[in-house]
């Protein structure tokens, strides 16, 4: 064999170092290729009983993983030959145009997990044209996140407590700052019993035992940005310093039934969205009790272990409640193939609890940046490859949610 030596000029041209990018920040998410990747910088830097709050679910948490084994089974059904140079994600909702088919749900506690909480959320949100939701028990004002994105579609999210005059006086809230839907979540008629919440002790503020000491010198930029910003609170109502599960339970209202309902709808005149849905049974009683959409939702496995997989039941709402009505899924959505599959088993939209506060965790507002551009590039991805150009292309044709059923083959 001959060999002969490389000229400089020809080494040169090869070896390309990548530049370093001064911004650690930028970098670290520059570098997160999917949401677990953020997720896995997200529990270096986010103390054990946070990260747990975010990413446990409730008893064995059978319904996390099954929620997440759902999207893993399905099978796509691409059609080829189709143009797609042109896609647009664009995908109308209750009266406005979202520029992608994907919201930030209601979370709680937001700026435990990360100092820069709701505003990074829904500045994020509103940079990419998705709707924002505040939850009842957000740790920044409805009147401050409203001031922090104008135009950001804002959706409030409501528990409604038995002390039904204060709710009615964070609806009127709401309203007066412009949020344009309230979301009414009906899966807690009680707190779900999160275990590691309980093994933890987490409480709400943290309490400094001895181990959160130690976890603390793990997280330093964590704790640093915890012990200097403004203390945390539930900033929409009082919340006098309890254990996680006490104060949630303290706000829960058992006896909800679906005459309040009623009352929530005449006393709000925006969007009604009811989040929590889980049969066609119940799907039909919420429409007809004036909602204007639904959430197909088991609050992402954190309230009844075993529920329903949203996914696996989108079918057969559907079915009840018919083409017009505006059905939404959370519970398990990780990826942009995620929400391309869920639109095409029969939802018109879909919200991300987890996946926004994993990227929240890894890097505040340019993590959930990150979040919203990997989901963004993945749905276009996805859908090319589907052949289709817009969400409203997509049909059950393209999903085969059961692959391996011998009654499905
Ligand atoms: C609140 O809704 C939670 O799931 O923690």
């Amino acid at each position: 064999m001959q060999r002969t030596l490389p000229k400089p000029s020809e080494l040169r041209q090869q070896l390309v170092f990548k530049r370093i990018d001064p911004n650690r920040r930028r970098a670290r998410l520059r570098g997160a290729t999917d949401v677990w990747d953020l997720r896995r910088i997200a529990k270096r830097r986010t103390p054990t009983a946070v990260f747990d709050y975010v990413d446990g679910a409730a008893y064995s948490e059978h319904s996390l993983r099954r929620n997440r084994r759902g999207f893993a089974d399905l099978e796509f059904a691409p059609g080829v030959l189709r143009d797609v140079s042109a896609v647009d994600l664009s995908s109308p909702l209750l009266g406005s145009t979202m520029r992608m088919p994907v919201g930030i749900a209601p979370t709680g506690l937001t700026r435990l997990t990360h100092s820069e909480g709701e505003i990074a959320g829904v500045r994020a949100a509103q940079r990419f044209g998705i709707p924002f939701t505040l939850s009842t028990m957000g740790t920044t004002s409805i009147e401050r996140v409203a001031d922090e994105a104008p135009t950001a579609h804002r959706w409030f999210q409501l528990y409604l407590w038995k002390d039904r005059e204060r709710s009615l006086e964070l609806v009127q809230r709401a309203a007066a700052a412009g949020y344009q839907a309230l979301i009414i979540t009906v899966d807690t008629p009680a707190a779900g019993a999160r275990l590691r919440d309980v093994r933890n002790g987490m409480s709400m503020p943290p309490t400094l035992s001895l181990k959160t000491i130690l976890d603390a010198s793990y997280r330093p930029e964590w704790w640093f940005n915890y012990l200097t910003t403004e203390s945390l609170r539930f900033a929409n109502f009082d919340g006098s310093k309890k254990t996680l599960s006490e104060q949630v339970n303290s706000m829960f209202d058992a006896t909800l039934d679906f005459d309040d309902l009623d009352w929530l709808r005449q006393n709000w005149a925006g969007a009604l969205i009811v989040k929590g849905v889980q049969t066609p049974e119940d799907a039909v009683r919420v429409f007809a009790r004036g909602a204007d959409a639904i959430v197909v939702s088991n609050h992402g496995g954190r309230q009844l272990d075993r529920a329903p997989v949203p996914l696996h039941s989108l079918s057969s709402i559907r079915a009840a409640v018919g083409p017009e009505a505006i059905v939404i899924l959370d519970s398990g959505i990780m990826c942009g193939g995620d929400v391309v599959a869920a639109l095409a088993a029969g939802a018109d939209f879909t919200l991300i609890g987890r996946a926004y506060l994993y990227g929240l965790m890894a890097g505040g507002e340019q993590g959930v940046e990150r979040v919203l551009e990997l989901f963004r590039n993945e749905i276009k991805l996805v859908m090319q490859l589907l052949g289709v150009t817009s969400p409203a292309q997509l049909t059950p044709d393209h999903v085969r949610l059961f692959p391996t059923r011998q009654d499905r083959a």
